[in-house]
C-alpha cells in the first residue's frame, strides 16, 4: 500500500523544511521577500524568512480587502450576556483597525514598542490586537480572569507604552470591574504605562484617572487611519505569558513571518476550512487559542471569525453553542473538552441540539487538556461529525498533533490526538534522550528546528528559553508531556512532567500557588497538586503545614489561603480548597511526595514509595482529605 497523504506531507516537511516552507509562504503577501527560508546558523535558536518584510495586520485585512472580499463578513461578535450581536465585514475591521492604530501612533506607540491588552471578549479586543501588529508594535494580552498581580508582573516584563483595557467584563450575569484591577496592577508595577484607552461599556463606566487614561471613544473620533508598517519577518508579533513552573510566567514570543506563514496554512490543512467559511473558536483573546484561532488564523485565510462573549452553559442555557453555530452558519468549531462536559452535564442527551439547524457544521475540534474518550464518544454520538481531538501549547501556537482534515482524514482513536502535524518531528525520548519504543511511556519532545509560527525565543530571556526547553533533551523540544506513540505512529499525551495543571482547559502552575500559600505568615510548608475534577478536568488542592505554636482556627486559615489565590493569581485559579496536615509526606531526601498526594486524593491505587522517611505523614495526609470529601474512589 502506498505511503498516505498525510504521511507524504510529513516526510517531505521534515526532509526539506526550508524547501516545503518556502512554498506555504507563496500564500502570504511580503514586501520583501525573505533571503533565507531557515537560518540554522545559531543552534538551538533557530529563525524562519530571514530578510523578509511584511505586515501581519495587512495580510488579516487589506489584502483581503484588495481581493474582493471587502464586504465578506471578517469578525461576528455574539454576546449573549449583553444580548446583542453584530457583525463587521472585512472593510469594516479594517477601518476600525486603522483608526485604532492612528490613536495608538498619536500616544506614541510605534514599531517595536509593547501594548499591554487586558480586555473582555468585546470586538475592540481584536481591533487592538490587529492595531498593534499595523504599527509593528508588539502586544501582549492578558486573560481577564488573572488578578492585579499577575498583570503588574507582565507590566514589568514588557513594558508596554500604553496599555488598552475596559471598564468591565460579564461573566455570566455578573459584572466583573476590570478597570480597578489595572489600576492597581499599575500601582503595584514598577514599571508605569504612558497612557492607558479604556472601553466604556455601559453596564458599568470606569473612573478614568486624569493624565493617564484616555476614553477609547475619543481618542478613535480624534485619530487619523494609519497605514500598515513593514516589519521584518522575524520582528516580534506578539508575547503571550503563560504559566512557568514559578510565579515568573515565561513570555512566549511569535515572530511575524512564521506566524502568518504557519497559521494561514493551517486552517485550510488542518482545519479544512476554505476562505469565506465561518470558524469559531470558542476561547477567550487571551489564550493562545484565541491569538491564532479567533484573530489570526481565520483573517489570515479569508475567513468569517466568531468572537463569542459567553459560556458553554448559563448563557443562556445547554444550546448556546448549537445556537451560535446554526445561527451564523459555522463549519468548523474549536473548543475545550470541559466545556462539553458542562454541556454534558446540563444537558445529557443533548436534547436541545435538535433545536437547532447544524446541518453546515462540519467538524469539532477539541484541545487544552486530555479529551476524555466519554466526552469525545458523546459529542460524536450527538452532533455526527468528526471530533477531532488534536494536541499543542501555547509554545507551539499551532497543534503539534492532529487529524488534518484538510490533508487526509485518518480513524480516531480515542484518547490520541491523532498524529503528529507536517512540520513537527514528535519523538517519545527516555531520560537518557534515546528513542522510546513504540507503546513505551517517555517525555514527548519535537526534533529541531521548530517549525515556523512556534516561538523563537522568550521575551529577554534566552537563557531560559535553553534551559526550560532545550537544554534537558539536546537536539530537541521538550513539551514537558509525558506519553507514548502506538504502532501506527498515533500520538497519545498523558500528563504534563512539570507542575502544570490544567483547569477548565486553562493553564495554570500549582508551583506558582505555593509560593501564593507559603508567604501566609502561619504557613510553614505547603504543597499544591492539581487533582481529579468531573467537570473542569483538574483542579488544585492545597497541603498546609502550619508553624509551630499556632493555635488559631485551621479553617480560618484555609478561608485566608483561598482568598490569597484569588487576589494574587486570580478566579481563574479555582483554587478552592485547602487542608491543615500535621506533616507533608517526604523522600528520606525531602522532596514532597506530591505524586502520591494526588493519587490518595483521587482515590487511586497508590504504592507507598520505598524512598518515603515517614509514612505516617501519608495516613494523616489521606485522613485530612477523607475529611473533606476526598481520597474516595470513583467511576
Ligand atoms: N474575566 C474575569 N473572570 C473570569 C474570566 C474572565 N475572562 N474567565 C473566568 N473567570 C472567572 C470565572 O468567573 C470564575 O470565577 P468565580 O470563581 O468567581 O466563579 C473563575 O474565573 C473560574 O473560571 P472557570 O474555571 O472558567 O469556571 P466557570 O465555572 O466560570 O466555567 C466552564 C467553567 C467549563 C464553563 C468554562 O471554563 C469554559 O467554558 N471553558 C472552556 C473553554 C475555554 O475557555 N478554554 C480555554 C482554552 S481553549
Ligand atoms: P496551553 O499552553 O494552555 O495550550 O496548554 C498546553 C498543555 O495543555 C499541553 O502541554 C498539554 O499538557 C495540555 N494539552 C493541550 N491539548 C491537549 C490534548 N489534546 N491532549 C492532552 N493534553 C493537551
Amino acid at each position: 500500500m502506498g505511503k498516505g497523504a498525510l504521511q507524504a506531507t510529513l516526510d517531505r516537511s521534515l526532509r526539506d523544511p526550508a524547501g516545503f516552507w518556502g512554498e506555504v509562504a507563496e500564500a502570504v503577501y511580503w514586501y520583501k521577500k525573505w533571503q533565507k527560508v531557515l537560518d540554522d546558523s545559531r543552534p538551538p535558536f533557530y529563525r524562519w524568512f530571514v530578510g523578509g518584510e511584511l505586515n501581519t495586520c495587512y495580510n488579516a485585512l487589506d489584502l483581503h480587502i484588495e481581493n474582493g472580499r471587502g464586504d465578506q463578513p471578517a469578525l461576528i461578535y455574539d454576546s449573549p450576556v449583553t444580548t446583542s450581536i453584530k457583525t463587521f465585514t472585512y472593510r469594516e475591521l479594517r477601518d476600525m483597525v486603522a483608526t485604532l492604530a492612528g490613536a495608538l501612533s498619536s500616544l506614541g506607540v510605534g514599531k517595536g514598542d509593547r501594548v499591554i491588552i487586558y480586555m473582555p471578549m468585546v470586538p475592540e479586543a481584536a481591533v487592538a490586537m490587529l492595531a498593534c501588529s499595523r504599527l509593528g508594535a508588539v502586544h501582549s494580552v492578558v486573560f481577564g480572569g488573572f488578578a492585579s498581580n499577575e498583570l503588574a508582573t507582565r507590566i514589568d516584563d514588557a513594558k508596554p507604552k500604553v496599555v488598552v483595557s475596559a471598564s468591565c467584563g460579564l461573566e455570566g450575569k455578573r459584572i466583573i470591574p476590570y478597570k480597578p484591577l489595572l489600576d492597581e496592577a499599575i500601582r503595584i508595577a514598577s514599571h508605569k504605562p504612558k497612557k492607558c484607552v479604556i472601553l466604556q461599556r455601559p453596564m458599568e463606566r470606569a473612573e478614568l484617572v486624569a493624565g493617564l487614561d484616555c476614553d477609547w471613544d475619543e481618542v478613535m473620533e480624534a485619530a487619523k487611519p494609519h497605514d500598515c508598517v513593514p516589519v521584518a519577518g522575524t520582528d516580534p508579533l506578539y508575547i503571550l505569558y503563560t504559566s512557568g513552573t514559578t510565579g515568573q510566567p515565561k513570555g512566549v514570543v511569535r515572530d511575524n513571518g512564521g506566524h502568518a506563514v504557519a497559521l494561514k496554512w493551517t486552517m485550510k490543512h488542518v482545519y479544512g476550512v476554505d476562505p469565506g467559511d465561518v470558524f469559531w473558536a470558542a476561547s477567550d483573546v487571551g489564550w493562545v487559542v484565541g491569538h491564532s484561532y479567533i484573530v489570526y488564523g481565520p483573517l489570515f485565510h479569508g475567513n468569517t471569525t466568531v468572537l463569542y462573549e459567553g459560556k458553554p452553559v448559563g448563557t443562556p442555557d445547554a444550546g448556546a453553542f448549537w445556537r451560535v453555530i446554526a445561527q451564523h452558519k459555522v463549519k468548523a468549531m474549536f473548543t475545550a473538552p470541559t466545556a462539553f462536559r458542562a454541556i454534558k452535564k446540563d444537558d445529557p442527551s443533548g436534547a436541545l441540539i435538535g433545536n437547532y439547524d447544524l446541518s453546515g457544521f462540519k467538524a469539532l475540534f477539541l484541545a487544552g487538556e486530555r479529551c476524555d474518550p466519554d466526552t469525545l464518544h458523546w459529542a460524536e454520538r450527538h452532533l455526527r461529525v468528526p471530533v477531532i481531538d488534536h494536541w499543542w501549547q501555547t509554545e507551539t501556537g499551532w497543534p503539534i498533533c492532529a487529524n488534518c482534515l484538510g490533508i487526509e482524514q485518518l480513524p480516531v482513536k480515542p484518547g490520541s490526538p491523532t498524529k503528529p502535524v507536517p512540520g513537527m518531528d514528535v519523538r517519545v525520548v527516555d531520560l537518557q534522550n534515546r528513542e522510546a519504543k513504540r507503546g513505551d511511556i517517555g517525555a514527548l519532545v519535537i526534533k529541531l528546528p521548530l517549525p515556523p509560527g512556534t516561538f523563537p525565543t522568550l521575551w529577554n530571556a534566552d537563557e531560559r528559553f535553553v534551559d526550560s526547553y532545550l537544554s534537558q533533551f539536546p537536539g530537541y523540544y521538550k513539551t514537558a508531556d509525558a506519553g507514548y506513540m502506538d504502532e501506527d505512529g498515533y500520538v497519545y499525551v498523558m500528563s504534563r512532567t512539570d507542575d502544570i495543571i490544567n483547569v477548565a482547559g486553562h493553564r495554570l502552575s500549582t508551583g506558582a500557588m505555593e509560593e501564593v500559600l507559603a508567604s501566609h505568615p502561619d504557613v510553614a510548608e505547603c504543597a499544591v497538586v492539581g487533582v481529579y475534577d468531573e467537570l473542569k478536568g483538574q483542579i488544585p488542592l492545597g497541603f498546609l503545614v502550619l508553624k509551630r505554636g499556632i493555635d488559631r482556627d485551621p479553617g480560618e486559615i484555609v478561608q485566608e489561603v483561598v482568598q490569597m489565590v484569588r487576589q494574587r493569581i486570580g478566579p481563574v485559579a479555582a483554587f478552592r480548597t485547602a487542608v491543615v496536615v500535621p506533616g507533608l509526606p517526604k523522600t528520606r531526601s525531602g522532596k514532597i511526595l506530591r505524586g502520591t498526594m494526588q493519587k490518595i486524593a483521587d482515590g487511586v491505587d497508590y504504592k507507598i514509595p520505598a524512598t518515603i522517611d515517614d509514612s505516617t505523614a501519608l495516613t494523616e495526609v489521606a485522613g485530612a482529605l477523607s475529611q473533606v470529601g476526598y481520597a474516595k474512589k470513583h467511576e
